[in-house]
C-alpha cells in the first residue's frame, strides 16, 4: 500500500494533527471504502458528554495467558472509567462561561485529551486482541518490508519492556504525514504520533498485566503477541486511503 501526503490533503484528510486522527482518517475515506475499524461503528460522533463504552469484542475468558478477571477489570474499570471521565470533562467544558479563567480552561482541555486518547487507545487495544497471534496480511507484509520481519517485533518488545515498571503505550502507526510505519512509545495518553493512524496498540500500563504477571511484564508481552487479532489489524490498514 502506498499513498502520499498530497493525496491525503486533496482528500481533505488534514483535519487533525494527533493520534486521534484515526477518526479523521474515516472522514477522508474515499466513497465506497470501508472506514477504519474503530470508526466503523458507522455512527454520527456523539455530542459532548455522550460517549458510551464499547463492549469487549471477544469473550473475556477467551484469551490465552490474559485472565478473564484481569481483562474484565481493565475494560470495566480502567477503560470505562476513562469514558466516564471524558463525558464529565466535556460536560464541564460545554458549561464554561466566557469569562472562565485560563487555568480552568487549560486544565479541562488537558483532561479532555487525556481521557479522549485513553478511550481511543483502549478501543484499539481491545480491538486488536482475541485472535490467534498468527501474523499475516497487509500490515505484516509492510512491517516486514519496511522494518524487517524479525526486527519490527523485536523493536516493539524492546519499547514495551522499556516501559516496564512504569506505564504507557506502544503503538505501531501509519504516519499520514509521509506514509511510513512508525513504532512509538508513550508514557501517558497524550503522547501520540502527530497525524498518525494507530494500527497495533499495546497497553503497557500496570493495570494491563500486574494482576496476572506481577512485575514479569515480558511474559505479558508474550501473551499479548499470542492473542493479536491480525485480521482486525489488517482491516485497519486496508481501510486507510490508498
Ligand atoms: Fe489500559
Amino acid at each position: 500500500m502506498s499513498f502520499h501526503r498530497r493525496d491525503l490533503l486533496v482528500q481533505g484528510a488534514a483535519t487533525g494533527a494527533a493520534l486521534l486522527a484515526a477518526t479523521a482518517v474515516a472522514g477522508a475515506t474515499p466513497a465506497g471504502k470501508q472506514p477504519p475499524a474503530p470508526a466503523a461503528k458507522g455512527k454520527t460522533p456523539p455530542g459532548p458528554g455522550k460517549h458510551a463504552p464499547a463492549p469487549l469484542p471477544f469473550k473475556p475468558g477467551a484469551l490465552a495467558g490474559i485472565s478473564e478477571k484481569m481483562i474484565t477489570s481493565h475494560h470495566d474499570k480502567n477503560y470505562a472509567g476513562a469514558v466516564k471521565n471524558l463525558n464529565k470533562v466535556e460536560a464541564d467544558l460545554a458549561a464554561l462561561k466566557p469569562d472562565a479563567p485560563g487555568y480552568l480552561v487549560a486544565g479541562l482541555r488537558e483532561k479532555e485529551l487525556t481521557y479522549g486518547n485513553s478511550m481511543v487507545l483502549h478501543e484499539h487495544y481491545f480491538g486488536n486482541l482475541g485472535g490467534n497471534g498468527k501474523r499475516a496480511g497487509a500490515l505484516d507484509a509492510r512491517l516486514g518490508s519496511e522494518l524487517g520481519a524479525a526486527a519490527w517485533e523485536a523493536q516493539v518488545r524492546a519499547a514495551a519492556l522499556a516501559l516496564g515498571g512504569g506505564s504507557g503505550w506502544v503503538v505501531v502507526s501509519l504516519s499520514l504525514h509521509d506514509g511510513g510505519l512508525r513504532i512509538t512509545s508513550a508514557t501517558n495518553h497524550t503522547q501520540a504520533l502527530a497525524f498518525g493512524a494507530p494500527l497495533l496498540v499495546l497497553d503497557m500500563y500496570e493495570h494491563a498485566y500486574q494482576m496476572d504477571y506481577g512485575a514479569a511484564n515480558g511474559k505479558y508481552v508474550d501473551a499479548f503477541m499470542t492473542n493479536v487479532n491480525w485480521e482486525e489489524v489488517n482491516k485497519r490498514v486496508e481501510a486507510l486511503p490508498k
